[in-house]
């Protein structure tokens, strides 16, 4: 052998050492611990994720800011595993922050790691996946901590609606680490072995005196039920990193892509005969829209968004003939399907997550308007409504309304009514499209005729009767061309499909802005 070939194999091996004590992490018995908890390690996390082999790793050698406190302190890798990968084959980028090596915690270097996928993400145009299990700021680099979430929040907001963010939270995310999930489109979140909240409960109860587990504060059931912060939970890691491998098959690449098209089994023209016995025309008999959407999209295509949060409305990705699209409904099976606050922020926000990306909406309306009450109104529904309003006018993605039973008042204006910018609208025969329902329509404008009638109920009944007759159906909005056909209902998947086929390739230009200014 000769003395080059030695020297170069000394270099090799020292490359090898070291990166082997990367991989380690923070060591066995801390790995042992985190799967003791139920999770994945960094790297594993990585592994399931991407596509089997397509893992380039990046920022290897990287390592922590140096200072006083932090001089003696080994951070292998530096908290944080990154790189690229693929997910059916497309590119992503990926950080994920590893838990063993000083709880996760983010320091500037850390923070340069990440910061650096998340701009190769926004230069190829390609999704960035956090996976976030972080004790958040490493207190030991201070300022220098702070300073790194400010990058990565900025590039979390700059990026926004150019790449898809996706955040998966399967560990602790404390202080203000919760913030650069919360600037991403999607926070999913293992269930029972991750949270999210802004100050612990140690903090609560010396302040407020409030007495509150991790979990009751901050786990994945109040973030997907109660605040609505979270999109998404799974019970345990790879459930979680298949959730989001699907995901992305409903998502483009970038702002400027369409979602790639799947191969579709379900036959585009597939009569929806069921429909019939699900929506009946009796206005007060609830049904569940899910049991619609089901009828109407590629089988087994729905992938609802938020599910157990403002269950009034239903949002979600599906599929129509292989094609991506989001779908917004009322539930009438929920709260009859009225709107509030809950409801308008959690359909304004999808509304824009599709047109962002280029997903077409399917708008499905069942509605009787927004809900009536005091703490609503002081809570602001006039400001959370006006978002739901703002976002399907600023959308300019092909936009499909179809009105199943009732859409009245205000309610038929925030559910994409033609004058807010539908590209075309359906209703059923089942259709009622008015101000307000027959009783309070009647009980408004004949109450002087009703209260003088010698029988005030036969007068009520009989102005019911008519009023529902005159405006308690589709077609005088059809006859005015609000509505722009009242279809068959077992014929509707097929009229779907071909109406997003015609509008394919639609464009809209809107007026010079620097951006609008949607009311938050
Ligand atoms: C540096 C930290 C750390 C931190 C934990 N560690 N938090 N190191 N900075 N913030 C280290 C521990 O010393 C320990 O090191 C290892 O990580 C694991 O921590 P444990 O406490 O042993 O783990 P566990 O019992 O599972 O508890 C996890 C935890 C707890 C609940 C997250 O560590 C914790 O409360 N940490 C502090 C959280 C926090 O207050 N962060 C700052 C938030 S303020 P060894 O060597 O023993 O393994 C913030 C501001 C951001 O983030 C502002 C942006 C706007």
């Amino acid at each position: 052998m000769t003395q080059a070939s030695t020297e170069l194999q000394e270099l090799i091996a020292e490359m090898e050492q070291r990166r082997r004590k990367v991989e380690a992490g923070g060591g066995p018995q801390r790995q042992a611990k985190q799967r003791e908890g139920g999770k994945l390690t960094a790297r594993e996390r990585i592994e399931t994720l991407l596509d089997p082999g397509s893992f380039l790793e990046l920022s290897t050698f990287v390592e922590h800011g140096r200072n006083r406190l932090m001089d003696s302190v080994e951070a292998p890798g530096e908290g944080v595993v990154t790189g690229r990968g693929t997910i059916h084959g497309r590119q992503v980028f990926v950080f994920s922050q590893d838990f063993t090596v000083l709880g996760g915690s983010l320091g500037k270097m850390n923070a340069a790691k990440v910061t650096k996928v998340m701009d190769l993400a926004a230069k190829t145009g390609c999704p960035v996946i956090g996976l976030n299990d972080s004790a958040g700021a490493r207190i030991q680099e201070g300022v220098d901590s702070l300073s790194g979430y400010g990058e990565i929040f900025y590039r979390n907001a700059i990026y926004s609606g150019s790449v898809p963010q996706i955040s998966a939270i399967l560990g602790p995310c404390a202080g203000g680490a919760v913030y650069s999930p919360a600037l991403t489109d999607f926070v999913v979140m293992s269930q029972g072995t991750s949270y999210m909240f802004i100050t612990g409960p140690e903090v609560i109860k010396s302040v407020t005196r409030e007495e509150v587990t991790f979990d009751g504060l901050g786990g994945a059931d109040v973030h997907t039920r109660k605040s609505g912060v979270a999109h998404l939970s799974y019970e345990g890691d790879e459930a979680v990193l298949a959730g989001i491998r699907d995901l992305l098959t409903y998502l483009p690449q970038n702002a400027r892509e369409e979602v790639p098209a799947q191969p579709c089994a379900d036959p585009a023209d597939r009569p929806n005969p069921r429909l019939l016995e699900i929506v009946t025309p009796d206005q007060r008999r609830p049904y569940d829209m899910h049991a619609v959407i089901g009828e109407l999209v590629d089988e087994g295509s729905f992938l609802e968004i938020q599910p157990n949060w403002a269950k009034n409305m239903v949002c979600g990705f599906a599929r129509l003939d292989g094609r991506s699209v989001g779908i917004v409904a009322n539930n009438p099976k929920v709260m009859a399907g009225t709107l509030n606050i809950d409801a308008s922020d959690k359909a304004a926000r999808f509304i824009r997550t599709c047109d962002c990306y280029n997903i077409p909406i399917l708008t499905l309306v069942d509605v009787t308007g927004f809900l009536p009450g005091v703490a609503q109104e002081h809570a602001g529904i006039i400001r959370h409504g006006a978002k739901m309003l703002y976002a399907y006018a600023e959308a300019t993605v092909p936009k499909i309304t179809l009105i199943t039973r009732k859409s009245y008042g205000g309610a038929y204006l925030a559910m994409n009514s033609r004058d807010m910018g539908a590209d075309v609208v359906y209703a059923w025969p089942t259709a009622a499209v008015a101000v307000m329902g027959a009783e309070g329509a009647a009980n408004i404008v004949y109450r002087r005729e009703i209260g003088k009638s010698e029988n005030p109920e036969a007068t009520r009944a009989a102005k019911i009767a008519e009023y529902r007759e005159t405006f308690d159906n589709p077609y005088v909005a059809a006859a005015k061309g609000y509505i722009d056909d009242v279809i068959p209902m077992e014929d509707t998947r097929r009229r779907l499909v071909q109406t997003f086929e015609m509008l394919r390739g639609k464009e809209e230009a809107r007026p010079y802005k620097k951006h609008g200014n949607i009311p938050l």
